[in-house]
């Protein structure tokens, strides 16, 4: 079975993900990533064929990455879709969140369409929030602790219940 991390953007799900992985010695997919090689760059998506496409687009992505037993970092918009929605009920989600103060740094010369600042990405995180909440089997907070500690405590989480 996959573990999932979801959350909003600059939560940290790739970088946590991929350690995450390295320490259960499964595979790494970030769906973000694999349309990258696959279509190109998400603005570009985005900017061509609009927001509707590039999400049909990670829908096809996201039930791949899920058929193996890899850790999947999705893209924070990919729980809109009702079908991934239904997927993540099954399986493991951990959700990560990062205050608005931490983020501020990470957002930087963004290349995300959705987040053009800190007020853009306060409004996708309220708006989300809830949503976010009600998928998650547990939730890290990754604002001020070394990544090394979330991975180490997302790991723990994930042995104690395999
Ligand atoms: C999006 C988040 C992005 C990316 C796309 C849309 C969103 O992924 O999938 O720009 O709707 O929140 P990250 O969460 O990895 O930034």
């Amino acid at each position: 079975m996959p573990i999932v991390l979801i959350g909003p953007p600059a939560a940290g799900k790739s970088s946590v993900g991929r350690k995450l992985a390295k320490r259960l010695r499964v595979d790494f997919l970030d769906t973000d990533r694999i349309i990258v090689a696959a279509h190109g760059p998400i603005a570009d998506i985005f900017r061509e064929h609009g927001e509707p496409r590039f999400r049909a687009i990670e829908r096809e992505t996201v039930a791949r990455a899920l058929e193996g037993d890899a850790v999947v970092s999705l893209g924070g918009g990919a729980v809109l879709h009702p079908d991934t929605r239904d997927d993540l009920a099954a399986i493991p989600v951990v959700l990560l969140t990062v205050s608005r103060e931490a983020v501020q740094s990470r957002i930087g010369g963004s290349k995300r369409p959705l987040v053009q600042g800190i007020d853009s990405w306060q409004e996708l995180v309220d708006s989300r929030a809830d949503l976010y909440a009600s998928l998650a089997s547990v939730t890290f907070d990754t604002s001020d602790r070394p990544i090394s500690h979330i991975v180490a405590d997302i790991a723990d989480w994930a042995e104690e219940r395999a």
